[in-house]
């Protein structure tokens, strides 16, 4: 009787001691469901968030940067200063090319006259000022170049299919004026206009439909200040797929210079935002007005240290024969809505965004271009990748923008016309005038660390936290399993003697557990009861004690 009393406590304090073991096993199992949901859904729920935390709402961070963008852009500048303009007129020689630079300019960029609108599009013009920065520049705004004559040689480039009359006119109105196929200007002058007498003319005489929209003429002419342009773009609000991309510009949905919707579209990004989750199939477009088309850039390589915070990103650029003639691409065909014969090899002709100046753009040095191009004249050394190519280095998830250097060279297409005595002997030529390229180094530091708090921790934690989850429960688990097994093994000592006071394993109702045993149905009651159940096999009174085939009696879950 004794031994029974005891037993039955000892049998109490038994199933106490198993509850709480159950209980134990259950946490485990829980750090390791929590484990598998975050390492399943953690990475969509932190694209979720960023994908919200992106649109751009008055307040925002990114509605801020985007705004008045903390960054500092550069834009540098190499002039070709031709320095045998007599030889080339009057001897024929090839033009002597000698690459004066970088000028370069600091820029300050602002978004203004913001206009949100209810369909989750925003409406803003780009303010860009330019500072001259000495100190990083090869010479000053005064130094003198000598280039070839802008206003002039488009001028008679155009009037090369007009009546002879006309082309006999002109040369006696350039006689008079004393117009010259080559001037001497400064940089300053070049780029931020000169007092042109052709323009001058132009402006007094042409009637007032076809008039140039000013009388200077300059490369960067007008561009430091608020621009006229009036962009609307998305803010993602709604569609996030489209999130940074032009809806209208200027009211316009589409461009009306070329052949295809493909090639008028203006689906694309102004360059400071892209759409989030960008992968390496990805192409993203930029449309910048003077290039006169939207860029298509595609993965190139990937970026690991942006910034030197160990973020990673894609370099994105644009195809190498995005400039490529028809030949070797015939898509390009859509461009040349008067052609063919087409831009050459490299070229892009973008004589309708300019007022039908005969201007080429191409990449500096004519990379990616024709050599022959180079080679009609002497100065420009062999294209290089690294120091010529346009790239922009984006942060996939984000699609922000980490580093960019948009690098163009601008030409002019030469058309001999024998008619005007000025030009008569300047030839059939691609004449490289300029090349700039501008670039954004790195985000300060605030915006690379919310980037990076943004993308590369949230991997981090994830693993961290699942792993971390799954290896405590896992950890827990074994070590209660092993404290059953091991008080199992007493237990079953015990049981020998006293026998019979054990718990049948009520039947599975989970059916991820590992199979039951089969015990030779006794009727009996749960051992609580402490009432006397058959004696069974010291191996089944085993296989009931262990957790693993016992039903946790507080929770329903087993091993
Ligand atoms: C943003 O909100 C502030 C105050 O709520 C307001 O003064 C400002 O005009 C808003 N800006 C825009 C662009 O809507
Ligand atoms: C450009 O070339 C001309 C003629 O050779 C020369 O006088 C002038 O100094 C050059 N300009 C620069 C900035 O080197
Ligand atoms: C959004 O609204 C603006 C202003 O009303 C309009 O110009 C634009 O076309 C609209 N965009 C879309 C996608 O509906
Ligand atoms: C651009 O405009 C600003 C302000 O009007 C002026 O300070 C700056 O010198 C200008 N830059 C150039 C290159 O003319
Ligand atoms: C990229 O494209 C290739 C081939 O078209 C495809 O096999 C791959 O799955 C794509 N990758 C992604 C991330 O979409
Ligand atoms: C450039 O385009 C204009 C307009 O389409 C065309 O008149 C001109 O001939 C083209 N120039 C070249 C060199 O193809």
């Amino acid at each position: 009787m004794a031994t029974r009393r005891f037993v039955s406590k000892l049998s109490k304090m038994e199933m106490y001691d198993k509850r709480t073991k159950g209980f134990v096993v259950f946490v485990s199992l829980l750090f390791i469901v929590f484990g598998a949901v975050i390492f399943v859904f953690f990475s969509g729920w932190v694209k979720a968030f960023i994908q919200s935390e992106i649109v751009l709402r008055n307040g925002s961070h990114t509605f801020d940067w985007w705004r008045r963008p903390p960054v500092t852009p550069m834009m540098s500048i190499y002039v070709y200063n031709v320095t045998n303009a007599d030889e080339f007129l009057n001897d024929g020689a090839k033009p002597k090319l000698q690459e004066v630079g970088p000028f370069v300019y600091r820029e300050k960029w602002e978004k203004v006259n913001l206009r949100p609108h209810k369909n989750g599009t925003i409406t803003f013009q780009q303010r860009k000022m330019y500072y001259f920065d000495a100190a990083a520049s090869a010479g000053s705004e005064d130094d003198l170049v000598i280039v070839p004559n802008i206003p002039m040689l488009s001028a008679t480039s155009q009037s090369k299919h007009a009546a002879r009359f006309l082309r006999l006119a002109m040369a006696s109105i350039m006689d008079i004026l004393k117009i010259k196929p080559f001037v001497e200007v400064s940089i300053g002058q070049l780029l931020w206009g000169y007092e042109d007498p052709l323009l001058k003319l132009a402006k007094d005489v042409v009637p007032k439909e076809q008039k140039l929209p000013y009388e200077e003429f300059g490369l960067l002419y007008g561009k430091n200040g608020t621009s006229k342009d009036v962009v609307t773009i998305f803010t993602g609000r709604d569609d996030v797929t489209r999130y940074g991309l032009i809806n209208r510009y200027n009211g316009n949905s589409q461009m009306k210079h070329w052949n295809t919707d493909e090639c008028n579209s203006l689906e694309a990004s102004d360059g400071s935002l892209f759409p989030p989750g960008l992968t390496k199939n990805s192409t993203v477009y930029v449309y910048e007005k003077d290039l006169c088309r939207r860029l298509p850039l595609v993965f190139q390589e990937e970026i690991d240290n942006a910034g030197c915070r160990g973020i990673k990103g894609y370099r994105f650029t644009p195809p190498i024969n995005v400039f490529a003639d028809i030949d070797s691409n015939p898509d390009n065909i859509c461009f040349c809505p008067s052609g063919p014969p087409c831009a050459p090899n490299g070229l892009f002709n973008v004589s309708l965004c300019q007022y039908d100046s005969p201007i080429m753009i191409s990449f500096p040095h004519f990379y990616l271009a024709d050599p022959s191009f180079r080679e009609a004249v002497e100065g420009i050394s062999p294209p290089e990748k690294e120091k010529h190519q346009l790239y922009i280095d984006i942060q996939p998830e984000m699609g922000a923008a980490l580093s960019a250097r948009a690098r163009v060279q601008i030409n002019l297409a030469v058309s001999q016309v024998v008619d005007i005595k000025q030009v008569a002997t300047f030839p059939d030529i691609i004449f490289p005038i300029m090349w700039f390229e501008e670039g954004i180094d790195s985000l300060p530091n605030e915006v690379l660390d919310l980037l990076y708090l943004a993308t590369e921790v949230p991997p981090l934690v994830r693993v961290v936290l699942s792993y971390g989850l799954f290896a405590l429960g896992v950890l827990l688990l074994l070590i209660s399993l092993g404290c059953l097994v091991r008080s199992a093994g007493r237990q079953e000592t015990l049981s020998l003697e006293a026998s019979n006071h054990f718990a049948k394993p009520k039947p599975a109702a989970n059916g991820n557990r590992k199979p039951m045993p089969q015990l030779p149905h006794s009727g009996g009651k749960p051992a609580q009861n402490g009432t006397t159940n058959h004696v069974k096999s010291g191996k089944d009174t085993m296989d009931a004690l262990n957790p693993a085939f016992v039903e946790a009696p507080e929770t329903g879950v087993a091993g």
